[in-house]
């Protein structure tokens, strides 16, 4: 089984698994991460917004231009940042570190 590592806005880092096929918002609500993804992965907002850790930003697929479209509207935007809902989990992310935000441009933590 892949994993994932996610690190949260208080610096707690977390271990999970990561079924391949399944996307990188599916994982972190699956495994009780505060990470929104209000419109479901149709890229039609930015509360699933991820900052993937420099050393494993280069092992994912580039962003459609509608992804980098949406991201231009989230909220604290970083080089490595992208929308969870459009990152599937496959055998070459194993391993990968993710942080959440502190916070969404619709809500506040
Ligand atoms: Fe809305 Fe990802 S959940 S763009």
């Amino acid at each position: 089984m892949s994993k994932l590592t996610f690190v949260k806005p208080n610096g707690d880092r977390i271990e999970v698994e990561a079924p391949i096929g399944r996307t990188l918002l599916d994982i972190a609500q699956q495994n009780g991460l505060e990470l929104e993804g209000a419109c479901e992965g149709s890229l039609a907002c930015s509360t699933c917004h991820l900052i993937i850790d420099e050393d494993d930003f280069d092992r994912l697929p580039d962003a459609s231009d509608d992804e980098e479209d949406m991201l231009d509207l989230a909220y604290g935007l970083t080089p490595t940042s992208r929308l969870g809902c459009q990152i599937i989990m496959t055998e070459e992310l194993d391993g990968m570190v993710v942080s959440l935000p502190s916070s969404f441009n619709n809500q506040l933590f």
